[in-house]
């Protein structure tokens, strides 16, 4: 009995030292945190998916970094702390503004591998098989994550070494799990069983619970060669070594050469305005909502939407009408722009944009067997995080697996789990892939091109400065979901809060539904119905994380309600 007593007054004793040693160095605690959901501050903020990688950020701002050391940071220990989309072996986006002016938009998207072919996933009959573009080796395209942070560190103040240690503290320590964490987990332990011939720390054999510590040594060991050999200690030697030998055991096709080959492409940012008053700026193809986005804007911009007032019928049926008409384009214009001309300039113009509304009724309810892509004369896991500083920068990133963790396989040896993104291409036109998108030629499989994506890293400059800084996970509805929380708080001036966290909809065209969640009101679906809409109800839409910036400097920052999204600042 007073063994026991003693050893757990010497066990709070030990966790009371271990808090005050990680208080001083100020970095967190990852035996112990909680998410906030909302905080002011003056100097800077970060939100990102989990209350770890958040304080990692605002740690490196604390440090003297800015806020591209901060997301980087931030991006790093997501791989870590939230496995199922953070990650080393996907890709993403990055939207920056930077004090002096400078936009950046920088492409680190998956590639197909060399020896990918526009038929890959069809079998003998020609039928699609999209269990092997979204499970498995065969699933992953060429890995961006590291080349994309590699990219931007001409853009950082501190030493990566900084940036990148709190992540290998975290993959080799551990950390405890959320409750969250600990129920995918279990929820994919059949497909880590499945899809992984060596066996991945994901898998238990028993249950997973909030509070279990996981520890990640294999990814450690990842993270300390990035450290210690830059990209090469990812895209070369070792790394390269388990990935490749990791393909070889599944039939995979991704090679050293393809590791070698791969680079992250800095591209011009879309920049448009909204009225006279912001300055919308989003990353460009091959994400789909660098078109989608400032289409819908400007469908929207001469409308009298505020009067409609937040989710009334007329704003829903609006609004829905608004993403048929920019999903249809999607499925027929849009792709890798290396790889195919996408007549962006026209989908975006206001003439192309006001021809498409004139198919808009004010009271009838549109079909999408009727409403298709405009003619032009020629020719669910992702991760979002948000960066500010004192300085005036802005970043926004969103990053993903593809589905939630992925592909679900381990690069054994190496601990990072590797992408399902192929299944973003149209792997057979028509036919759907994980999200119900459709595609055609512009979006077909080709070696060496990134597949379509829906990833809107937006900032909102206004009167040149950043005002806005958002983002989503959310396949397809993140284009969406970034379109109604800019019209909540442009339009319907809204708190952020209320933006981020009141029900959304969604609607992409094909299928012809408007999809809502749980707490969309249940009278202004009845009256949609009505009109002649079908509403389907799902899961919740998106993990919004937003940053507002007033004129004096005050920073607002919000992480979405719909998980363990944290806000941090000081
Ligand atoms: O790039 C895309 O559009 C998708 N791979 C994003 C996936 C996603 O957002 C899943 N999150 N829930």
């Amino acid at each position: 009995m007073a063994q026991k007593f003693c050893l757990s007054i010497m066990f709070v004793f030990s966790s009371v030292i271990l808090s005050l040693q990680l208080h001083a160095q100020s970095v967190p605690n990852p035996y112990h945190y909680v998410s906030h959901k909302k905080i002011d501050c003056k100097h800077g903020a970060v939100v990102s998916a989990h209350p770890l990688a958040s304080q990692v950020g605002v740690s490196v701002l604390k440090k003297g970094g800015n806020a591209v050391d901060a997301a980087i940071a931030t991006q790093l220990a997501l791989a870590v702390v939230y496995p199922g989309a953070g990650n080393l072996g996907g890709g993403g986006f990055m939207v920056a503004c930077l004090s002096g002016g400078k936009k950046i938009a920088l492409d680190y998207r998956e590639k197909a591998p060399a020896a990918a072919s526009k038929d890959m996933y069809l079998d003998a009959k020609g039928d699609a098989q999209p269990n092997l573009s979204q499970n498995g080796h065969l699933a992953s395209g060429v890995p961006g994550t590291v080349a994309g942070i590699f990219a931007a560190l001409k853009y950082c103040r501190l030493p990566f070494k900084k940036l990148i240690q709190p992540a290998i503290d975290l993959a080799e320590k551990g950390f405890v799990i959320t409750a969250a964490e600990a129920r995918s987990l279990n929820e994919t332990q059949e497909d880590f069983k499945k899809y992984n011939t060596v066996m991945p720390v994901f898998v238990k054999g028993s249950a997973w619970k909030a509070g279990d510590t996981l520890i990640q040594k294999d990814l450690a060991k990842t993270l300390k060669m990035i450290r210690d050999s830059g990209a090469k200690g990812f895209y070369e030697g070792e790394t390269a070594r388990l990935i490749v030998e990791e393909m070889q055991r599944g039939k995979g096709i991704i090679t050293y050469e393809d590791l070698k080959n791969y680079a992250a492409k800095e591209r011009d940012p879309v920049v448009v305005n909204y009225k006279s008053d912001y300055t919308i700026v989003t990353m460009p193809l091959p994400s789909s909502g660098g078109v989608l986005l400032p289409q819908m804007m400007r469908m929207i911009e001469d409308q009298p939407i505020k009067s409609y007032g937040f989710q009334s019928v007329q704003s829903v049926h609006l609004m829905t009408e608004i993403e048929r008409l920019a999903y249809a384009d999607r499925a027929k214009y849009l792709g890798d722009k290396d790889f195919f001309k996408v007549p962006t300039k026209t989908l975006i113009s206001y003439p192309y944009l006001y021809h498409r509304m004139e198919s808009y009724k004010p009271n009838v309810a549109g079909k999408s067997e009727i409403i298709g892509a405009g003619s032009i004369p020629e020719s669910e896991e992702t991760t979002h995080l948000n960066a500010c500083d004192s300085d005036g920068n802005a970043v926004s990133i969103t990053t993903t697996l593809n589905g939630e963790y992925g592909s679900r396989t381990v690069v054994a040896g190496a601990g990072f789990l590797l992408n399902n993104e192929m299944d973003d291409f149209s792997i057979k036109p028509g036919v759907a892939n994980m999200y119900g998108a459709i595609g055609g030629d512009a979006n077909a499989i080709a070696p060496g091109k990134r597949m379509l994506s829906s990833m809107s890293p937006t900032i909102v400059l206004k009167d040149g400065k950043p005002y806005l800084i958002l983002g989503t996970p959310g396949g397809t509805t993140i284009i969406t979901s970034v379109f109604q929380t800019l019209v909540n708080i442009l339009e319907f001036k809204m708190t952020v809060q209320d933006a981020v966290f009141k029900p959304k909809f969604h609607h992409q065209w094909q299928p012809d539904v408007i999809y809502v969640e749980k707490d969309f009101p249940q009278n202004v679906r009845t009256q949609l119905q009505q009109m002649g809409y079908t509403i389907q109800q799902r899961e919740p839409i998106g993990r919004t994380e937003v940053i507002k910036i007033s004129e004096e400097g005050n920073i607002e920052a919000v992480g979405d309600k719909r998980g363990d999204d944290s806000a941090e600042g000081y």
